[in-house]
């Protein structure tokens, strides 16, 4: 009876022992398959890093590159030809040197444009900018002569006036705008219409014969 006890105190006992051992085996069959799991899902996490990663670069990429920046055109020399002039009236040519200025990472093409000079609110002189290009990140010089003419034909009453004041001083104030149509052409598949402008101030010296103070923005 003891000795039945004891083995039936050991069956249950036993059995808790096999079970342990399914469950160590049950441990041995996961563990296998559990390694694997990490490393997918690392993976998974490093997929993820580089889409991420990708996207950001993609991003500045956009912001950078692909940023359509209208090119700029400046004023930068100005010569005076044949310069006639009375309290009445004005006759000059212009030589202007035009600076446009392409920031893009693309060519800018151009389809022509104007250059005017104005006195008050009068156009004294137009001329026509050609086609061209700028490549690229680059910067291009243009010669342009302007024929400025400002007489009683040109000028209202009033800006006559002030013409006639501005020639006692020795100094004629005028204004030059440009403008320039044109496409930036960035990585052959995106064309983007631009219109760049000039806005300058400017004054006639009429001892020196000679452009001073030229302010362009
Ligand atoms: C302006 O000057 C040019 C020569 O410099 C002359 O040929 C032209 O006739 C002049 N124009 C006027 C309106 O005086
Ligand atoms: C240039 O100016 C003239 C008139 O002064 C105008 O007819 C012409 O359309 C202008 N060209 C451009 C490209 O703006
Ligand atoms: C424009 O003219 C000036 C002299 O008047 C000259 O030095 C310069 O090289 C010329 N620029 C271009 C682009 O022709
Ligand atoms: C120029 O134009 C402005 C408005 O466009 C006007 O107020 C001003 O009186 C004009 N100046 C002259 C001299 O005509
Ligand atoms: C040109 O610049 C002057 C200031 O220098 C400004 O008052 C004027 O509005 C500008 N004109 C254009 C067309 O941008
Ligand atoms: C015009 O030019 C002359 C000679 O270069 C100079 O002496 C004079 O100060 C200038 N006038 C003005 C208003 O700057």
């Amino acid at each position: 009876m003891d000795e039945e006890r004891h083995l039936n105190q050991l069956k249950p006992a036993r059995k808790h022992h096999t079970t342990n051992k399914t469950l160590a085996t049950d441990e041995l069959i996961m563990n296998p398959s559990r390694k694997p799991q990490t490393r997918s899902s690392k993976c998974l996490v490093y997929i993820l890093l580089a889409l991420v990663l990708q996207s950001i670069a993609l991003l500045i990429f956009g912001l950078v590159v692909l940023r359509i920046r209208t090119p700029s055109l400046r004023l930068s020399a100005l010569v005076v030809k044949d310069l006639h002039y009375e309290p009445t009236s004005l006759n000059m040519t212009v030589v202007a040197e035009v600076r446009l200025h392409n920031m893009n990472f693309g060519r800018f093409e151009f389809r022509g444009g104007n250059t005017t000079f104005l006195y008050e609110n009068a156009t004294v002189g137009v001329t026509g900018i050609y086609d061209g290009r700028v490549g690229s990140r680059d910067k291009r010089e243009m010669n342009v002569s302007v024929k400025v003419m400002a007489s009683d034909h040109q000028l209202s009453d009033n800006s006559m006036d002030f013409f006639s004041r501005d020639v006692d001083s020795g100094l004629i104030q005028l204004r030059s705008f440009a403008k320039l149509k044109g496409q930036v052409r960035l990585v052959k598949i995106i064309n983007r219409e631009t219109t760049t402008v000039m806005n300058c101030t400017m004054a006639l010296n009429l001892t020196s014969q000679a452009i001073q103070g030229l302010l362009c923005q």
